[in-house]
């Protein structure tokens, strides 16, 4: 998830992992490590909690010789945050160090089996798994490190991309990948790696990207060859990269906020990465196979949150309610902190926060835990205050998330959510199982769809280019899209400045429908769903005030579309799951008009990321 740096050549390969780290710094990270091959052939690794300045610190008295290196800053998913989780890892020899990348689902399997073989572990996390397995296999087998790398790849589930140096062969790296990132970058007589390319162009031009299941081999004085898992040579074409390192930072986007909508279908399939299985037609959440006993027969659950994660919390109410037939009560934190609630350990809590700093969500979590009711997180950030407050939870794994304005968080939330209530309703056996394999089914094809979705963007910014006149906008769903209204009209506001309210559809004649003219764009979720025929009615009540409308629909509603001003399709998808693919568009909209007034997207005025203040 987060990044990689890698040299061998004729230069001191320090300064360039450190540049390179400090390049990379922009996908955000909690730790960093680096490991040289000195001169005098030692293997060194330094590494520390913190920001690559405090890397940088903390090796200034240490030996930084040699000419070959790895580097990386990682973003926790396996493991807190501290020195001796981050990156690179060691083999029980010595002779290896490795970082990476991604998450490997199967590691406690492979930890266990391994243990079992007397292999001792530093660490809590899932990457040392990979190093423990490639020198065991490499031992065990008396093998070159290539021979052992593919041989122990074989057995490894999960995303990966990967470096690693070998003490005794101070020539080589040899890198891997599959479903994260990893570029060579190719010099006269020197070799780069990199998550991306922006810590190689500022050497060179020359790039190989690699592809999944690539294995690639970089030799002093050698070409880059690169193998698959059985040995067999991949063509790769050398490209030249074009782009300026702004643009590459934000991975070609102009902002951070846009990078993170497009990102949102390989978020969700990390976020459901070792959880959803289609196949096996289940959902595991370790949180609920742990704490059992605490969770799967509450007398209420309370879900504390603030802003976008609170919206979120709105669709868990439903999705639990549904699924689960467990009342849900769903509070601001801020509220429910100075309130005098009815609660004991009979209740469970669950806390929702993208940066897991939000203050009055801490101060929340404290009371409930005061009262006795048992925790559990919905968290982004690892190791943030609110999942060590907590007493179980469940990570959401998009990334870091550095746009102000919430986007692939606040879908994330809403895939655990979901996660979390099929999973709860199977072992309650209050959701048949017709629905929780149709919804299961369904929620694995939310990426797919997504993608989709994201092509209709250059429609969304034309239509967004109409409404820069607008002072006010109302947004308006039922059902389940009635926090997505919420959530549109939280973006638009957010990052334009434009006035923006979220309705109930059916509320808007009990007062708002007054401020209806041709002055204020209305955005309605009307999805075909059980309620279509009311928003199809509440379509006309605008529409007879002059409003412009724009529609968010089911794929090839003619109905809609004779009404509305402008209209965008959502593909078809269960009424449970339609805000994972509703709320895109709104994102987008709120995106493209914020943009088109010429604002501060990633970083709206007033606003921090993490609020740690009341
Ligand atoms: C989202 O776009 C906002 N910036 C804000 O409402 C945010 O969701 C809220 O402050 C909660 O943050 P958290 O998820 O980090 O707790
Ligand atoms: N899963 C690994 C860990 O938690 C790698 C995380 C990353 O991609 O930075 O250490």
């Amino acid at each position: 998830m987060c990044g990689i740096v890698g040299y061998l050549g004729k230069r001191n390969a320090y300064p360039v992992l450190i540049k390179g780290l400090k390049r990379l710094e922009y996908r955000g990270y909690d730790s960093a490590g680096v490991a040289l091959l000195t001169k005098d052939g030692d293997l060194r690794v330094y590494k520390t909690k913190g920001k690559v300045a405090d890397l940088e610190n903390f090796s200034s008295d240490k030996d930084t010789t040699g000419t070959v290196g790895i580097a990386h800053t990682r973003w926790a998913t396996h493991g807190e945050p501290n020195s001796t989780n981050a990156h690179p890892h060691i083999s029980f020899t010595g002779n290896l160090a490795i970082i990476h990348n991604g998450i490997i689902e199967n590691y406690a399997v492979l930890k266990k089996q391994l243990q079992e073989k007397g292999i001792e572990f530093k660490s809590n996390t899932d990457t040392e798994v990979l190093v423990q397995l490639i020198e065991y296999v490499r031992t065990k087998k008396n093998v070159d490190l290539l021979t052992a790398v593919r041989i122990a790849l074989r057995s490894v589930i999960g995303a990966y991309a990967i470096a690693i140096l070998d003490k005794n062969d101070p020539d080589q790296i040899i890198a891997a990948r599959k479903s994260s990132p990893l570029v060579v970058g190719i010099g006269e007589e020197e070799f780069f790696l990199g998550s991306d390319a922006s810590p190689i162009i500022e050497y060179t031009d020359k790039v190989i990207y690699l592809d999944d299941k690539d294995i690639a081999v970089i030799r002093r004085g050698k070409d880059v060859e690169v193998v698959d898992f059985n040995n067999e040579k991949m063509e790769h074409e050398v490209t030249k990269v074009d782009l300026n390192l702004a643009q590459i930072e934000k991975g070609g986007f102009p902002h951070f906020m846009l990078k993170e909508i497009f990102e949102q279908p390989d978020c969700l399939k990390d976020c459901m990465r070792g959880r959803v299985n289609v196949e096996a037609n289940n959902v595991t959440l370790s949180a609920i196979i742990d704490y059992r006993k605490h969770l799967i027969n509450p007398r209420r659950i309370i879900i504390v949150a603030c802003g976008t994660s609170w919206h979120a919390g709105l669709i868990g109410k439903q999705l639990i309610e549904d699924f689960c037939q467990i009342p849900v009560e769903v509070e601001y934190a801020s509220e429910f902190r100075y309130s005098k609630p009815v609660i004991n350990e009979q209740d469970v809590v669950i806390a929702i926060s993208q940066s897991g700093e939000t203050a009055d969500t801490l101060a929340a979590i404290e009371l409930a835990k005061s009262k006795g009711a048992f925790i559990y997180g919905i968290c982004n950030a690892i190791g943030s205050s609110i999942p060590r407050a907590t007493n179980t939870g469940s990570y959401i794994h998009v990334g870091p998330e550095i746009g102000v304005a919430s986007t692939k968080a606040f879908t994330g939330q809403v895939t655990v959510l979901t996660m979390l209530a099929l999973a709860l309703g199977k072992e309650r056996g209050t959701i048949d199982n017709v629905r929780y394999s149709k919804v299961l089914t369904e929620l694995n094809a939310i990426p797919e769809k997504m993608e989709e979705l994201l092509k209709q963007g250059d429609a969304i910014k034309d239509i967004s280019r109409i409404f820069t006149y607008a002072h006010n906008f109302l947004y308006l769903g039922r059902g389940y899209n009635y926090p997505v209204a919420l959530e549109g009209a939280l973006k638009l506001k957010e990052i334009s400045y434009i006035h923006a309210e979220g309705y109930p559809a059916a509320e808007m004649k009990h007062g708002p429908i007054a401020l209806i003219d041709d002055e204020m764009p209305v955005v309605v979720v009307a999805t075909r769903n059980v309620l279509y025929e009311k928003v199809v009615s509440n379509i006309q009540e605008i529409k007879a005030r002059k409003a412009r409308v724009i529609a968010i629909v089911s794929e090839g509603d003619e109905t809609i579309r004779k009404m509305a001003d402008s209209v965008i399709e959502l593909p078809h998808t269960e009424e449970c799951l339609e805000p994972l693919l509703a709320s895109i568009p709104l994102q987008m909209l709120a995106y493209y008009i914020a943009v088109a007034k010429g604002k501060d997207v990633d970083q709206p005025r007033n606003l921090a990321k993490s609020v740690t203040v009341e």
